[in-house]
């Protein structure tokens, strides 16, 4: 079932705690990537067979994915972190605003839906408020496939032009390796008559993950991971059981973390392919990093400034850019950090200089001088990736933080408290002691209550 009990009006009335200069130890559980999952659920409306996803975590961005699909039909059972899936009686084309609102990977659905009914109507997607994120990749694939697109009044209709009842495959060149293009185009493509050619296809874990998915749905699709992605369209999909990716940006965030604290911590199960440019950051800039299996363990050296810039796959993730940059902070030296695939994606920065760092902004660039101490203080995160970033803060600083915004948190780290709580840190979800009118409830439950919650 999915959870209804985490609303906005609760969400903003919490807040975490954390008691500063922490140390990590121990093993911590890496969860599934929630970018795999919520492309993965949306490319299980591509069948009419039953879908099983293993290792789906509960979050509310899933949870919000969860209800999309729902609302258009699908017959969703929850029992842990296993989604069982079944769109074989979807029968709404349209997605409405209240539930795409927030959620960009609502607009995955728009090829199932066109290949299912040959037509689809969805609002522009929203996500996090980290640039402009336009679509106009996945609308030009579309329209190469054979759809007509119209976007009028912030809403996108699409259908297949003519008489067809398939899209048709093609030859797509992207204009930048755009994640959600290439995994909307390869949704559409897999079910297109003929061969569909992705070139300049983003690489990411992500989408690999997505294509295995598809080809044990009996798909065929090559070279996913590599910059062209051929598609060979089938007449039909099916069911199958498949597990989610380890979430390399839980994973690195909490290697980050690690770092940031002088701290030796294990993190398991991850694939450490996936992590190298992380890994290998962390390894300049001083720490030791072990590999064993499934498994990566992060031991503590004298913290030294590193730059780094952002890249797709297989450079150094965006995702863990803010993270990174808390990192640098209190590193020995001075450091560059350069942003290039988001444009509004430094929010941190002027939130970390309150807590004592130092660093100058230009633009995407932001440069930091390493200080010895930072303090501890009440911040407002704005988006989900800084929202880590100022916790890793409240962790290394000295005193008492604590970090509101935690709609952004939630939607992105499972139990990310709890975990941090597991490996020693002092660290409590606060919760306003507030009542509810009517049918709403009173706050004033367990803090540890909304771990235990699972989202879809
Ligand atoms: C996905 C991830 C997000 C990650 C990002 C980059 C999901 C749900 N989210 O987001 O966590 O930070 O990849 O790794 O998987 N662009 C265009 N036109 C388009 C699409 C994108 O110009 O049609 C630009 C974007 O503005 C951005 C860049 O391409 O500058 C990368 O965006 P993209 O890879 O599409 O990110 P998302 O799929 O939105």
């Amino acid at each position: 079932m999915i959870c209804e009990s985490i609303k906005k009006s609760y969400l903003k009335s919490q807040n975490l705690k954390i008691f500063g200069e922490g140390k990590l130890s121990g093993i911590v559980e890496i969860s599934g990537a929630k970018n795999s999952a919520l492309v993965l659920l949306a490319a299980s409306l591509l069948t009419n067979e039953r879908i099983i996803l293993e290792n789906v975590p509960s979050l509310t961005d899933i949870e919000k994915m969860g209800n999309i699909l729902k609302n258009l039909g699908v017959n969703l059972v929850v029992k842990r972190n296993q989604l069982e899936i079944d769109s074989k009686n979807i029968a709404i084309k349209e997605l409405p605003y209240e539930l795409v609102n927030g959620l960009r990977a609502s607009f995955f659905c728009i090829g199932a839906l066109l290949t299912k009914f040959g037509e689809a109507k969805l609002p522009l997607p929203g996500g996090c408020n980290i640039g402009l994120r336009p679509i106009d990749e996945h609308i030009n694939g579309l329209k190469a496939l054979g759809a007509e697109i119209l976007i009028k009044d912030g809403i996108v209709k699409a259908k297949l032009k003519g008489k067809k009842n398939r899209l048709f495959g093609t030859h797509i060149k992207l204009k930048c390796p755009s994640v959600g293009a290439t995994e909307t185009l390869i949704m559409a493509a897999s079910l297109a008559e003929g061969r569909t050619t992705i070139e300049n296809a983003a690489r990411e874990p992500e989408v690999q993950d997505l294509c295995q998915m598809l080809n044990k749905m009996g798909a065929k699709i090559y070279d996913s991971g590599k910059e062209k992605i051929i598609i060979d369209g089938v007449n039909k999909l099916n069911g199958c059981t498949h597990k989610v990716i380890p979430d390399r940006i839980e994973a690195g965030t909490f290697l980050i973390a690690a770092a940031a604290t002088s701290s030796s911590i294990t993190i398991s199960p991850v694939i450490p392919n996936h992590l190298e440019a992380v890994t290998n950051k962390l390894q300049e800039s001083g720490s030791k990093i072990t590999i064993k299996g499934n498994s990566i363990t992060i031991y503590p050296k004298e913290l030294k400034a590193v730059n780094i810039k952002t890249a797709p796959f297989p450079g150094f993730p965006t995702d863990l850019q803010a993270p990174f940059t808390a990192l640098m902070t209190i590193a020995n030296g001075e450091s560059k950090i350069t942003e290039t695939i988001f444009e509004n994606r430094m929010n941190h920065i002027h939130l970390l200089n309150e807590m004592g760092a130092s660093i100058k902004l230009n633009k995407n660039v932001a440069y930091i001088k390493g200080v010895k101490k930072i303090k501890g203080m009440d911040l407002v995160a704005s988006d989900l990736r800084s929202s880590a970033a100022l916790i890793i803060a409240g962790i290394i600083a000295k005193g008492i933080s604590r970090i509101y915004g935690l709609e952004h948190l939630d939607r992105g780290y499972e139990n990310f408290e709890s975990k941090l709580k597991i490996l020693g840190i002092k660290i409590n979800r606060e919760f306003k002691k507030r009542t509810f009118t009517e049918k709403e409830y009173k706050i004033d439950q367990d803090p540890e209550d909304v771990p235990k919650c699972r989202a879809a």
